[in-house]
């Protein structure tokens, strides 16, 4: 079957002042119907620019973008004008890192779900407050919040209106990019676990965003990690306890689990991401990584490890470390 998005090599430059700089390089993946993939990097790894660049909504006066991106089969990237605007809602939404202030303060939640729906066609105000009430109780919202203003709402709750217009248009995929960053553990916890429910009763897929890993590693099925710009691994959630590339073995140990001891040391990655106006020859990592070796300076591929389940990986030396480097941490 074919996959709701497929990624192939997607590149981003961002023009400013003057200059023209490339944040995302060669990234590709795919993400199956009803599937939830989790996309983690330390900050400025470019996982919101690859977020903003699949859901096209980078400026061409700001960004190029580059490579191929297919929803449902379809060229995305091509889309243009009244096309892209009705494709986008219907196949993609995106619930943003400052989701909570996408909501315009002066209108009731109501007017936010009107015009949306008006602007995709559906005028009739009544059916629209039906449907909204309706989204509303999905995300176990009572109808009266229909009435209130924004900053009438608890951030849990704005969150929630926010993933409720982001399904008003049964969209394919929903990309989260850090929906839960500005909530209170236990409110992440509660939106995280009804978006999971939705999720299967629904049908559409995700892409998830966070630098947290050990929340993707409970939350997604698939996980794919960036550094630099780059992917740099992605596999199944369990592929993740015997990981391959030196970086990503070094963010799983970054954090703690719910598995692991109190009194187990969280061991940090020595080091700064490279700039990415200068990033390093060859493996992007090389500076940082305990396993460098002469083969690091020539850029490394991305190498499929195994078909199915995917599993793909970008070092040189994968075969190499794969058992020293499972033995450093056992
Ligand atoms: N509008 C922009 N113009 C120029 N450069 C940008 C722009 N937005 C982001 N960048 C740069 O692009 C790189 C990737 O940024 P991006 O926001 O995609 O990273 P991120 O992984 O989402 O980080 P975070 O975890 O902090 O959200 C960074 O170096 C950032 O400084
Ligand atoms: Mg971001």
């Amino acid at each position: 079957m074919q996959p709701v998005l497929h990624v192939e090599g997607l590149w981003v430059d961002y023009f400013t002042r003057g200059r023209r700089l490339r944040v995302v390089q060669d990234v590709s993946f795919a993400i199956e119907r009803g599937e939830m993939l989790g996309l983690a990097g330390e900050s400025g790894s470019g996982k919101s620019t690859v977020a903003l660049a699949v859901a096209r909504l980078l400026r061409p006066e700001n960004a190029a973008v580059g490579g191929m991106v297919r929803l449902n089969g379809t060229d995305f990237l091509a889309l243009v004008g009244e096309g892209l605007r009705q494709t986008r809602w219907k196949s993609v939404a995106l619930v943003s890192q400052s989701a909570m202030n996408a909501l315009n303060p002066v209108i009731n939640i109501f007017r936010q779900f009107d015009d949306m729906l008006t602007a995709h066609g559906y005028t009739d105000a009544v059916q629209n407050r039906h449907r909204a009430a309706e989204l509303l109780d999905l995300v176990d919202l009572p109808e009266q919040v229909l009435n209130r203003f924004p900053h009438q709402l608890s951030g849990g709750m704005k969150q929630r209106v926010v993933i409720a217009l982001a399904l008003a248009l049964h969209p394919d995929l929903i990309i989260m990019d850090e929906p839960t960053t500005a909530l209170d553990v236990i409110v992440e916890r509660e939106i995280l676990s009804k978006v999971k429910t939705l999720q299967r009763q629904l049908g559409f897929s995700v892409l998830f965003i966070t630098h947290d890993l050990d929340l993707l590693l409970r939350l997604t099925d698939r996980v794919a990690i960036m550094y630099a710009g780059q992917l740099v691994e992605t596999g199944p959630v369990g592929h993740f306890s015997r990981s391959l590339h030196p970086y990503s073995r070094a963010l799983v140990q970054s954090f703690p689990s719910l598995h692991q001891h109190a009194s187990d040391r969280r061991r940090g990655i020595p080091g700064a991401p490279p700039d990415l106006s200068h990033p390093p020859a060859g493996c992007r990592f090389h500076p940082r990584c305990v396993f460098v070796a002469d083969v690091c300076q020539t850029a490394p591929a991305w190498e499929a490890v195994s078909e199915d389940p995917l599993i793909a990986v970008r070092c040189s030396r994968w075969k190499e470390i794969r058992d020293e480097f499972v033995s450093t941490v056992d």
